[in-house]
């Protein structure tokens, strides 16, 4: 730099009066002088300086004329200079402005491991209502639902229940109203088994649902008894249906929840709306008992009791019919290998967790 500043004075020195002369020198010093400290003053100064039409190193170039012949060489050398400084300095300052920014680094540290978004999941009651009702979809049942507060009609009455019947009972049965002369009870329901009245009340024949659902009883709460459970019921009427058919589509039902090779039996029973009646086992394997296994009951059914079909108006003579019902507790804990039903109610996270 000095050594341009030398050459210049020597120009200035032999043409003190030479007006281009001060304009270069004058040039000079703003080159030199102007602070470069944003990225807008560095377009500012590239314009000012090297922009072809008007830039200021082009206008001194248009100046040459009025040089004296013997100058007019290093008038042209120091114009030469003056340019190549800008430039210089603009490539410094701009080198500059991307140190500092790499500097500070990126915004993202994209190193940094990622936030695990928390994810719930499916309660295992709600997976396997799911499960059971995706299996007898399949099957072709269409799904009904039906009210959790019920009346005594619905919930016994109506499903072959004798007056007497102990399941009426105050000590099983949520009453909301208690009966009394004037009405026969409205209550929480003790069983899915009503809304196979409510789909008849509402549908002829063919019939083919299963009802999912809440159920309540009045139970002391143990390891295997709460006052609320599921269930799944299931309805099917029409011509022609028989015991075999009810049988095939359970067994078909068990080996899809518990394997092809699930061991299955039919055990004679008692329900008023159902006759002849049954209890499903399953043979659930346990290497820790002394028979390697013990029988498990998943389901009441049965033919539908032709007083049931008779009562709703359909000809029993023309029409049969099986129903069965099956607690979904039960199922989730011997899927799942829950020992205390209670814990499905606990809304205890860790237990939870499990099922996701
Ligand atoms: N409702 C009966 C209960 O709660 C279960 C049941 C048994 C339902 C036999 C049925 C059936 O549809 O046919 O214990």
């Amino acid at each position: 730099m000095s050594d341009e500043n030398t050459h210049s004075d020597q120009a200035h020195g032999a043409n003190g009066a030479d007006a281009a002369l001060q304009a270069l020198k004058a040039l000079q010093a703003e080159i030199q002088e102007t602070v470069l400290d944003t990225v807008g003053a560095v377009d500012a100064y590239r314009i000012r300086f090297l922009s072809r039409k008007q830039g200021q190193i082009t206008e001194l170039l248009k100046r040459i004329p009025e040089v004296a012949n013997e100058h007019k060489k290093r008038f042209g050398q120091e114009i030469n200079a003056a340019k190549a400084l800008v430039e210089s300095r603009i490539e410094t300052a701009a080198a500059a402005f991307a140190e500092t920014e790499t500097a500070k680094g990126p915004a993202f540290d994209l190193t940094l491991p990622g936030r695990a978004v928390a994810q719930g999941s499916l309660h295992p009651i709600t997976q396997a209502l799911r499960l059971i009702t995706r299996v007898f979809e399949s099957y072709g049942f269409d799904v009904a639902e039906g009210p959790e507060i019920e009346d005594d009609w619905h919930n016994f009455t109506a499903l072959n229940f004798p007056p007497d019947h102990p399941a009426r009972d105050m000590q099983d049965t949520f009453f909301i109203e208690a009966p009394s002369h004037a009405h026969d009870g409205i209550l929480l329901r003790t069983h899915t088994s009503p809304v196979q009245i409510r789909v008849m009340e509402n549908k002829k024949p063919p019939i083919r649902v299963i009802v999912p659902g809440r159920v309540y009883r009045n139970e002391a709460i143990s390891y295997k008894s709460y006052c609320l459970f599921h269930q799944v019921e299931g309805l099917y009427i029409d011509e022609g249906v028989t015991m075999a058919d009810l049988k095939q589509i359970i067994h078909a039902f068990a080996r899809t929840l518990f394997g092809e090779d699930v061991k299955m039996r039919f055990r004679p029973s008692f329900f008023p709306f159902t006759e002849p009646s049954a209890e499903v086992d399953i043979w659930w394997k346990d290497e820790n008992l002394p028979d390697g296994g013990r029988w498990m009951e998943i389901m009441g059914c049965g033919m539908v009791d032709p007083n049931v079909l008779e009562g709703l108006g359909i000809d029993s003579e023309k029409y049969t019919g099986y129903a069965f019902g099956m607690g979904i507790e039960r199922i989730a804990m011997l899927r799942y290998g829950i020992d205390d039903i209670r814990i499905l109610y606990e809304n205890d996270i860790r237990f939870l967790e499990q099922f996701s």
